[in-house]
């Protein structure tokens, strides 16, 4: 189990800073016209109506000097830029894999992968759903099956690695469907949807001899498996020796390939990229990025955001780097829970998962409670959080019904190298003056539901009476 004294005592950031953003403050009566005016959907504020931006760690690093003077060496050509090689040997030094496309970003190498492994009919089994790596897994004919442990759908547990697969799970679906209609298994670090859950490397070698044996292949979806890495290395028997650049070229050496959205570990504001081993897929790839993205060494993205990324990756296996980045989302979770606030445990690494349902006891599912809170936290000090639950998981594509996700969550994402140890006492403050008066919070309704990805734009209104 993780010791939250060793994560808090050396957390202090490993850099000073240089520049400086100037944040907007706004009165209660203004973040009150704001959120009527955004349908009480945090995705459609405007940012400078938010104070402290707790919508996504996904884009929003600070990047290091040393990125900054990377954009400078931008090699704008539209083929074989030196920027392309050079992530190229980055990418292959920290995850290992030998063939790599870059995309514009992680959800643009979700399309690629999807396309070409999946037929229609197929079943994709993996650690949880993500909202946009499922839409492209049923894009293409696929359907997705959860097979993560039971533990990562219950919020109280403390269960160290709830981003595990539940190996029965996956023999069952293998039983039910045969190995021939599941292509891959899609495994995620640091599970996003389950509260930034590591999966164990034994659970990986695990999975690895059970897929290997039913020759399915295994599809990391490697965002935040630097994250994962450093799990493993603070909780895992055996792996407190070894530093996160090691655990995570053994987690990708246990893979056959990846999807990345680079906005998030890798620490750029843009792009991501599909890698694997296999040479075939690879053709494929990097003919079908051409028809998306753009030609395969460059993939939506300019040199120098390739170049931004290959620095990017260096920075991102630091030890201080992890241990300052998780030591602050400890930091606040620990001031939350401490306080009684209901919280998903354990504290994962990106975001601090508030459990709605347990915070609004008295608004049903179809209320959307995590919508709702979001709503508040936002009127309260204009702190920005996101839902993660009955929205975000949208209709059953059969029945039309809303999912009714055992997670009701509402997500305080912490971006990179961002805010100080004062704005998390801030948001800890805030966060506890909405729990005090949290009876008097009402539901929402659905006034407007897009077709695809519905949280992102859905438009609510606060239910009467
Ligand atoms: N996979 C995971 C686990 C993600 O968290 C995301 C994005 C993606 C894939 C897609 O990557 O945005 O670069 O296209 N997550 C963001 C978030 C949007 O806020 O959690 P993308």
């Amino acid at each position: 189990m993780t010791n939250p004294a060793r994560v808090r005592r050396s957390w202090a950031e490993p850099y000073k800073i240089k520049t400086v953003e100037l944040l907007h403050m706004t009165t209660r009566e203004e973040r009150e016209a704001a959120l009527l005016e955004a349908g009480y959907n945090t995705f459609l504020l405007r940012s400078r109506e938010v104070y402290i931006d707790l919508l996504t760690d996904s884009g929003t690093s600070a990047m290091s000097d040393r990125q900054w003077a990377a954009l400078m060496l931008g090699d704008e050509a539209y083929s074989g830029s030196e920027n392309f090689y050079n992530l190229v040997e980055s990418v292959q030094e920290h995850y290992g894999y030998k063939y790599l496309v870059p995309t514009h970003q992680g959800r643009g190498a979700e399309n690629l992968m999807s396309q070409i492994l999946i037929r229609p009919g197929d079943f994709i089994p993996g650690n949880m759903y993500f909202t946009t790596t499922r839409l492209h897994q049923e894009l293409s004919g696929g359907q997705f099956v959860d097979v993560i442990v039971d533990e990562a759908h219950v919020p109280g547990s403390t269960f160290p690695f709830k981003g595990n697969v539940d190996l029965r799970k996956l023999e069952q679906l293998v039983s039910d469907v045969g190995a021939d209609h599941i292509p891959y298994i899609s495994l995620e670090g640091n599970v996003n949807m389950a509260g930034g859950q590591p999966f164990s490397m034994q659970n990986l070698h695990d999975l690895h001899a059970f897929c290997r044996k039913h020759d399915i292949l295994i599809m990391l979806d490697a965002t935040r498996t630097v994250e994962n890495a450093w799990f493993i290395q603070q909780r895992e028997e055996g792996w407190g020796d070894k530093s996160v650049k090691q655990i995570l070229l053994e987690i990708c050496n246990l893979t056959d390939g990846c999807t990345m959205s680079a906005k998030k570990d890798s620490l750029v504001n843009i792009g991501g990229f599909f890698a694997c081993n296999s040479e075939e897929i690879y053709l494929k790839a990097q003919n079908l990025v051409v028809v998306y993205e753009g030609l395969h060494t460059y993939g939506g993205l300019a040199g120098r955001d390739m170049e931004a990324m290959a620095q990017g990756i260096r920075e991102s296996v630091e030890e201080a780097h992890q241990a300052a980045r998780i030591g602050q989302v400890y930091y606040l979770g620990e001031m939350l829970e401490s306080a009684g606030v209901p919280i998903v445990k354990p504290i994962g690494a990106h975001a601090i998962f508030i459990d709605a349902r347990a915070f609004l006891p008295h608004l049903d599912q179809d209320q959307y409670p995590a919508q709702a809170l979001a709503a508040e936290i936002y009127k309260e000090a204009g702190i920005r959080a996101m839902e993660r639950g009955n929205v975000s998981a949208g209709r059953d594509p059969e029945t039309g019904e809303n999912r009714h996700p055992k997670l009701e969550l509402v997500r305080l994402t912490l971006p990179r190298r961002v805010y100080t140890q004062a704005h998390m006492d801030v948001v800890a403050e805030t966060i506890l003056d909405v729990f005090e008066r949290r009876t008097e919070i009402r539901g929402l309704e659905m006034i407007y539901e897009p077709e695809y990805l519905r949280f992102f734009q859905a438009r609510f209104q606060p239910i009467e009476g």
